[in-house]
């Protein structure tokens, strides 16, 4: 198949955004832009996409919720044995992307990734529906598996074996944090002559900056 059917002229616009009225504290400016787009209503607007790369420095993205955001970073959830995990194991450092189409907007995020605490995650587990447990407590999330039936076969043993009981968090199951050091706000404008305002870690905090679109 060939051809350039997704080439739509799109044009791009939107409030200015300028590293002068940008909010000092780039978490502020993340809410601000996270409560315009909550209230637009955009479908799941914690998607974010997370870049990873291996220890040979070959990069991976996929998509992940941000389940929490407080002044220290921005937290999902998920497998540690998993692609990720292991990435992020090898490498320590990881990149977000949100993009928020109808409002021409993207946020760049990158930072080191720690571990949250068992506490924040088992108390995380216990707050997701039963279904959504059970599958963490029997996905090998990125390993090969034969066949769909192999893990609806597990789920059904592991309801057996636990009755009424509260499926118990795997060791191997938790979340992650990344803690900014760059931030990038891209605000789309007319003629491709986007605002991207961008903050960086400097002596005395953050600095913001404009960058070329
Ligand atoms: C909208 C959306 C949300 C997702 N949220 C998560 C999530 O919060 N945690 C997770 O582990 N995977 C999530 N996934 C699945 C991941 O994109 C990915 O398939 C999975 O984590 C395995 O990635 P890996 O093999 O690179 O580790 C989500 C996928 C989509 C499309």
């Amino acid at each position: 198949m060939t051809g350039r059917f997704w080439e739509s002229g799109q044009q791009y616009s939107g409030p200015r955004i300028d590293p002068a009225t940008a909010a000092p504290d780039p978490f502020v400016q993340f809410h601000a832009w996270m409560s315009a787009a909550v209230e637009a209503g955009l479908p799941t607007p914690n998607a974010m996409t997370l870049a990873t790369v291996d220890g040979r420095g070959r990069p991976a993205a996929r998509v992940v919720l941000l389940k929490e955001l407080d002044d220290r970073g921005f937290t999902f959830y998920t497998n540690y044995q998993s692609r990720k995990g292991q990435e992020l194991a090898a490498c320590g450092f990881a990149s977000l992307v949100f993009f928020w189409e109808p409002m021409h907007r993207q946020i760049r995020i990158e930072g080191k990734v720690e571990r949250v605490s068992a506490e924040e995650s088992d108390a995380y587990f216990a707050a997701r529906p039963r279904g959504s447990q059970l599958s963490a407590c029997v996905s090998p999330q990125s390993q090969v598996v034969a066949e769909r039936a192999v893990l609806e076969s597990a789920i059904r043993q592991l309801e057996e074996e636990l009755g009424q009981g509260a499926p118990p968090r795997p060791a191997s199951w938790g979340g992650y944090r990344v803690l900014p050091d760059l931030f990038e706000f891209w605000q789309g404008q007319e003629s491709r002559m986007h605002d991207r305002v961008q903050y960086r870690v400097g002596a005395a905090g953050w600095v913001r900056e404009r960058l070329a679109p």
